[in-house]
C-alpha cells in the first residue's frame, strides 16, 4: 500500500500527516506533496515542525516538492488536505487513472472536520496536529480493515 498526502505547500499539512501516519504504520509506503510549487526543497515550516517534534514527530530531513501526475501510477491511494487541493489534484488526472483521492477528514467524519484548515494561515498548529491524529488513526484502521 503506497498513500500520497497533499496540502497546498507541502511544508505544513502534508508533511505532518506523513510524519504522523508513519509513526502508525510500518505496511505502507508514505510520501507527500504540494499542489503549489513555492516552497520546493523547503524543510517543513518551523513552527509545524515545532509543535510536531513536541508530539514526538521527526519532520527535519522531509522536503517539499509538488505534485505530478506520475503519483497517480506510484501511489495507491492520495489523501488531500482541503477540498481546493482535491480539485487541483482532480485536474491532473490521467486518462484511465483510477487511483482514489480522498479527503483526509472522510475517514474521520464523528470529527465534524470538512477539512484540515491550514495553519500557515489560521496559525493553530495544536489543532491541525489534533485533527491530523484523529484522521491518521482512522486511516490507519479503515485500511487494516480493507487487507484483512
Ligand atoms: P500547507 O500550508 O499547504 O499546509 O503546506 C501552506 C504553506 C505555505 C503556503 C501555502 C500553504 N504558501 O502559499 O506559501
Amino acid at each position: 500500500m503506497r498513500v500520497l498526502f497533499v496540502c497546498l505547500g507541502n511544508i505544513c499539512r502534508s508533511p505532518a500527516a506523513e510524519g504522523v501516519f508513519r509513526a502508525l504504520t510500518k505496511s505502507t509506503e508514505v510520501d507527500s506533496a504540494g499542489t503549489g510549487g513555492w516552497h520546493v526543497g523547503d524543510p517543513p515550516y518551523e513552527p509545524m515542525q515545532h509543535a510536531a517534534r513536541a508530539r514526538g514527530y521527526a519532520l527535519g530531513d522531509l522536503r517539499a516538492r509538488q505534485f505530478v501526475v506520475a503519483d497517480f501510477h506510484q501511489f495507491d491511494l492520495i489523501v488531500a488536505m482541503d477540498s481546493n487541493n482535491l480539485a487541483d489534484i482532480e485536474r491532473l488526472r490521467p486518462a484511465g487513472s483510477e487511483t482514489p483521492v480522498r479527503l483526509f477528514t472522510e475517514f474521520a467524519p464523528e470529527s465534524g472536520a470538512k477539512a484540515v484548515p491550514d495553519p500557515y494561515y489560521t496559525r493553530d498548529f495544536e489543532g491541525a496536529l489534533d485533527l491530523i491524529e484523529i484522521c491518521a488513526r482512522a486511516l490507519t484502521t479503515s485500511l487494516q480493515m480493507q487487507a484483512s
